[in-house]
């Protein structure tokens, strides 16, 4: 009898694919802060994310990228989104424009393997969170199609995980998603309680 062949489609993991699972993977994000008021985007680029995130009445969004070259103009936002949304310019390892512990959830896409030193991003990260924040990372693992394409360092799963419990975060969970084409980490700054263990 002939072998099933169970290889990834190799035709679907083109050099478009990350492009065709974004609105995919921002939808989950957005499930994942839903009850999240105060959210920093680290590493926004255009602020794309950003942006979609500060559409949730009530919320308000930073996003923080080291170069500020994409953020969108002030007039290109919607006026009544204006005051829900800053992209600051800053190096996400220093954030000393957020008090600490005043944030609910801070997100991540395609911007940890980019970050000098990220233990230190996590860490001051640690330090805005509220306790109990939650922060979803999203990233191109080391073994994929990105690699392939465009021959960056990224990180493995077990490293994410070690970058997160060693910047002192709980209840880490670090996936393989989309066909093992992306990262998706979960972790939470700990509780009193959760510290206490
Ligand atoms: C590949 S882009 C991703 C942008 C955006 N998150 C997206 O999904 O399109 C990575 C971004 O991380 C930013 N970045 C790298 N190191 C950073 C740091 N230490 N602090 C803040 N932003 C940083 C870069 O400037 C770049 O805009």
């Amino acid at each position: 009898m002939a072998k099933t062949s169970v290889a990834p489609d190799e035709s679907d993991l083109s050099e478009d694919f990350y492009q065709r699972i974004e609105p995919l993977l921002y939808r989950r994000i957005a499930r994942e802060v839903r009850d999240a008021e105060r959210v920093l985007d680290l590493g926004c680029g255009g602020c794309e994310l950003a942006r979609r995130l500060a559409s949730a009445p009530g919320r308000k969004v930073i996003g923080v990228d080291v170069h500020g070259d994409s953020f969108p103009e002030r007039d290109a936002i919607e006026p009544g989104m204006r005051r829900r949304l800053r992209c600051i310019k800053a190096d996400a390892r220093r954030l000393e424009f957020v008090r600490s512990s005043s944030i609910d959830a801070a997100v991540s896409t395609w911007a940890l393997h980019e970050m000098e030193r990220a233990s230190e991003v996590l860490i001051e990260v640690r330090r805005v969170l509220r306790r109990g924040g939650k922060l979803v990372i999203v990233d191109f693992p080391h073994d994929s199609i990105a690699k392939r394409l465009w021959r960056e360092n990224y990180y493995r799963p077990e490293e994410v995980h070690g970058l997160l419990r060693g910047a002192g975060y709980t209840r880490i969970s670090v996936r393989l998603v989309q066909r093992n084409q992306v990262i998706w980490a979960r972790a939470f700054k700990p509780l009193p309680k959760e510290e206490e263990t």
